[in-house]
């Protein structure tokens, strides 16, 4: 039997105290960079999500000797090099996965059939092929630029390379890549993109010379990277942060349930990651940051949430690289405020998990929430009260949509029901158990 749906209900205050989940971004290359690594790298707080998991089974798959030694402890004896595979890569609904994955594999003499699920064979690969290929990898598959693909590595040279969208897993992919490259690799980013890769590389003994770009005629400030070709990478030990991502979720939650106060601990706050942060408290969402600190070469810190009054913003559109998974949850804090909460240079989320534009806008109208889209943004008109909920929402099988309006009807006037909600596990499995210990009302309803 599977859950077919989850409601969530009109909640009463939520209250408590608990531990954000490992971060996606971190768990993810915590299993790469051991993988590609000689000796063996020690994980705790490895997220242990679908998406990830999927990554531990391609490390394996890859060569490397990846164990699990209880919650979130997970040790990765890699050989200093990926050897070709006797499975397809298959990674699921993950883009994180697929797109690191194959940089790094590029880098090796061998041939890797990678594949994903639906919404992960319908994403751009064209994105991170196009580098490779520009560096001498060699891809083909039925459809260009898609899943499912064979990848031909091996044999790279030196490219400089200037990202034409701000994508951190693009930029990561050019890197891992080019640690196997003949005069290694340059990539020029135009926006800053989170920089968990460049952290992660320097703790596994890579050197990279990172120098700021800009700020370009939009003010936005880029950097660039060069990492030298032939540099072996040497176990280490990783403490992954909570995710910014996830508790995001949970802090909405409390600021739009009348009555909350929520305190989340551990939240990576890595400038890169922690933008929406930031806009809920132009907002005047009352959200203190408390105990900030330095774990493992991030920055991390306790939030504390509670309910309170919120008012519409614009967002500035140079902040949406660090918050581009959070729209989905900014848009739900929006529908609660007071006036416009204006969204724009967003069109990448277009092309995550689903076309979360298009989602947010209808599953948002759904709920009898004002909204307006655009071809790369959002404009959600709130009236300072509970939206009214009420509706069935199709997530398209997207995780970020289900849990953002699972989120709203905690607040509604009346349940909010979402269908796939199986695919929150990809990215937040614990989300169901954190949010009944805070009194959130989330039932669900089986297929017999
Ligand atoms: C990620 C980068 C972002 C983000 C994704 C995780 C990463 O994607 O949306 O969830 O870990 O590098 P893009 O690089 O496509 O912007």
């Amino acid at each position: 039997m599977t859950a077919a749906t989850l409601t969530a209900h009109p909640s009463g205050p939520l209250k408590g105290q608990v531990r954000a989940p490992g971060d996606k971004s971190i768990s993810h290359r915590a299993l790469i960079l051991g993988a590609m690594a000689e000796g063996k790298t020690e994980i705790e707080g490895l997220l242990e999500g679908d998406d990830v998991l999927r990554t531990a089974d391609a490390c394996a798959n890859l060569g490397a000797h990846v164990t699990r030694h209880g919650d979130g402890r997970w040790t990765v004896e890699g050989q200093g090099r990926f050897t070709e595979p006797m499975e397809i890569v298959d990674c699921g609904n993950s883009g994180t996965g697929v797109r690191l994955l194959m940089g790094a594999a590029a880098g090796y003499p061998i041939t890797v059939e990678f594949t994903g699920d639906a919404s992960l064979q319908k994403r751009p690969m064209g994105r991170v092929l196009d580098p490779l290929a520009m560096m001498g990898a060699r891809a083909e598959g039925a459809s260009p630029g898609r899943l499912p693909l064979t990848l031909h590595g091996g044999g790279l040279r030196h490219v400089a390379y200037r990202l034409p969208v701000a994508s951190a897993q693009v930029k990561s992919a050019l890197l891992l890549a080019g640690l196997n490259a003949e005069g290694g690799v340059e990539v020029i980013e135009p926006e800053a993109t989170r920089d968990h890769t460049e952290r992660m590389l320097t703790a596994f003994g890579a050197h990279l010379d990172i120098t700021p770009e800009g700020p370009d005629a939009h003010g936005k400030m880029g950097r660039r990277i060069r990492l030298a070709g032939g540099q072996t990478l040497h176990a280490s030990h990783v403490i992954v942060p909570g995710d910014p991502s996830s508790a995001a979720f949970l802090v909405v939650a409390a600021l739009i349930t009348p009555g909350s106060q929520v305190r989340v601990d551990g939240v990576l706050l890595n400038p890169g990651r922690a933008g929406l942060y930031d806009t809920l408290i132009e907002m005047g969402a009352d959200l203190q940051i408390l105990n900030r600190r330095e774990e493992s070469g991030e920055p991390v810190g306790d939030l504390v949430a509670r309910h309170g009054p919120l008012k519409g913003i614009e967002a500035p559109a140079e902040r949406a690289p660090s918050m581009i998974d959070e729209y989905p949850i900014l848009a739900v804090a929006a529908a609660f405020a007071e006036g416009k909460t204006v969204m724009r240079g967003i069109g990448e989320m277009r092309v995550k998990e689903s076309d979360r534009i298009a989602l947010m806008a209808a599953g948002l109208e759904a709920c009898g929430v004002d909204v307006a889209e655009e071809p790369e943004g959002m404009i959600v008109t709130g009236y300072g009260r509970a939206p009214l909920g009420k509706a069935m929402v199709e997530t398209h099988g997207d995780h970020r949509i289900a849990m953002a309006h699972l989120v709203l009807g905690l607040g509604a006037e009346a349940p909010v029901t979402v269908d796939e909600p199986g695919m929150i596990a990809t990215s937040f499995p614990t989300f169901r158990a954190l949010m009944a210990e805070l009194g959130a009302g989330i039932t669900e309803a089986r297929d017999s």
